[in-house]
């Protein structure tokens, strides 16, 4: 790209100054897959490490170990990861020791031969009954074990635990073997170009930080879509629901993004100790009153999907007022909600504006005005777009809506990678930033896990609709309404 392009959109014009960027290059390492035959690694782990040895981002000294129980070849696997060299198989039963041992003695030979310095990462791409064993296992042979030359970190997928119980037995295991700073927990959404647009956003800005604030935000809504049912992963999503598989964790850190202070600095620390206290300042849920507050439905055909208990009462779609109890958000609602099986595959994060205090336009009350919108758009397309009210041409007085659009795909001339790509690229080089800590899951788990064992009606909603309608009427109520993308 030229120092500075003038690109066109549909009644827009936008200049990009070639940007500043972070050149980290990898240290040598390998990478061993856990789980290597699963449906994560095809879909997720395997296209991000090609995307990031197309791109030339992948350490020079770089090898991949695939471990499972399937008898799959060499063969098998280059089939899944063409193009990319150095990539080997073990087959072995996650529980035994003797695979570890087998483990312990394969990673030796392949540093050795790579060059690899003994650093490794372990991805345990595995269902997470298996996270606690496996992790025991690896402490056992000190494969985890930092002193013995070369760093080692694991990325642990969710669920975090089932409830704050599980999550704290989950901890307890992986610190008798691991430092905090090894271990890395993925929130893909944290990888997603507009979600870390948002910190640059605000704090790359000056002009947004003095009205980020209740003095000018009305309210915010995140809005976590998914027009898909639960297709394959119904077993998993049949003991696990809305709450537990969207709210404790993706939708969580996408309200810490938007509502936490200002970070001293981008260190992964910093960024990460100012969620933790948007997190504590959480106005907890309270029995009396949770109706108004929360809402949870199922749409209707799910009890007969495969795999899916007929009597099951696992909510597929939660909406629910948040408050966040500190000087800067008092009484300024955060209304989130996420389903499956809605009307369309979208996510979003919306900063309604207050109307204006007083209209000058005969006949108009402020409140006939639309309210400024600023939209973080997350999926299918990212991007941002403001909406202001302007005149509309012509001799007579006529306002209306206009949106400025910033389309990430349009303005830079490429798609944004998977968030896989950045998270793999993070993990390889160290930084945590993007990665949740133990004491954010515990919040989070602490805010969400009374809505888990709270007597709440569970509403029906149709495939394809927007949802129950007592989510659209818990805004109503207060005179608001869900954007409708
Ligand atoms: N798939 C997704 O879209 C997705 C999204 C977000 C998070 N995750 C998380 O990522 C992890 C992996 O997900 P996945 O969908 O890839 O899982 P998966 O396909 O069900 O399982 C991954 C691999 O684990 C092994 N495995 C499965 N069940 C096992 C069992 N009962 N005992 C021992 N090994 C077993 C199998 O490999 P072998 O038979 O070769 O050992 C399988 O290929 C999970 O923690 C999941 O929650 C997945």
């Amino acid at each position: 790209m030229s120092q500075e392009e003038l690109r066109h959109g549909p009644g827009l014009k936008y200049s990009i100054r070639e940007g500043l960027c972070l050149e980290q290059k990898p240290e040598p390492c390998g990478m061993v897959i856990f789980g290597a035959s699963g449906d994560l690694a095809a879909r997720k782990i395997f296209p991000s490490l090609q995307g990031l040895g197309q791109k030339g981002l992948l350490p020079e000294n770089f090898f991949v170990l695939g471990l499972g129980r399937s008898p799959m070849d060499l063969a098998g696997l280059k089939s899944r990861l063409p193009g990319l060299p150095n990539l080997y198989y073990l087959q072995g039963d996650y529980t035994a020791d003797s695979t570890y041992a087998a483990l312990g003695s394969r990673l030796k030979e392949l540093a050795a031969k790579h060059g690899t310095k003994g650093n490794v990462i372990f991805y345990l791409a595995l269902p997470p009954g298996l996270f606690h064993d496996v992790t025991h296992q690896m402490g056992k042979v000190s494969l985890l074990d930092q002193t013995r030359g070369g760093w080692s970190r694991v990325v642990f997928e969710k669920p975090f635990g089932q409830d704050l119980a599980s999550a704290l037995s989950l901890a307890a295991e992986i610190r008798d073997h691991l430092q905090e700073p090894q271990v890395y927990r993925m929130d893909h959404y944290l990888g997603k170009d507009t979600v870390q647009n948002i910190l640059m956003f605000r704090f790359a800005n000056s002009i947004f930080e003095p009205i980020w604030n209740r003095t000018y935000i009305d309210h915010v809504q995140i809005s976590v879509l998914e027009a898909e049912g639960v297709g394959r992963r119904a077993g998993y999503y049949d003991s696990s629901g809305v709450l537990r598989d969207m709210f404790q964790n993706h939708a969580m850190q996408l309200l810490a993004l938007v509502a936490k202070e200002p970070p001293a600095s981008f260190a992964a620390d910093c960024v990460r100790d100012e969620k933790i206290k948007v997190f504590k300042a959480l106005k907890p849920f309270d029995e009396r009153g949770l109706a108004e507050r929360v809402v949870l439905g199922q749409y209707r055909g799910y009890r007969d999907e495969p795999g899916v208990s007929a009597a099951s009462q696992t909510p597929t779609y939660a909406a629910m007022r948040v408050e966040i109890s500190n000087w800067r958000w008092e009484g300024v609602p955060f209304y989130l909600r996420s389903g499956k099986s809605l009307r369309k595959r979208h996510a979003e994060i919306a900063v309604i504006f207050k109307h204006v205090p007083h209209s000058l336009f005969s006949q108009l009350a402020p409140t006939h005005l639309d309210p400024n919108t600023l939209v973080f758009r997350i999926q299918p397309e990212e991007g941002v777009s403001l909406t202001i009210e302007a005149k509309k041409p012509g001799p007579k007085t006529c306002i209306g809506a206009l949106t400025m659009d910033f389309d990430y795909a349009e303005a830079f001339g490429e798609h944004s990678p998977d968030a896989y790509e950045r998270l793999l690229l993070d993990v390889m080089l160290g930084d945590q930033t993007l990665f949740p800590r133990q004491d954010a899951l515990e919040e989070t788990w602490r805010f969400i896990e009374p809505l888990l064992h709270a007597s709440l009606p569970l509403r029906s909603y149709s495939p394809g609709d927007w949802g129950p309608e007592e989510a659209d009427r818990m805004l109503e109520s207060e005179g608001r309404s869900w954007r409708q993308p």
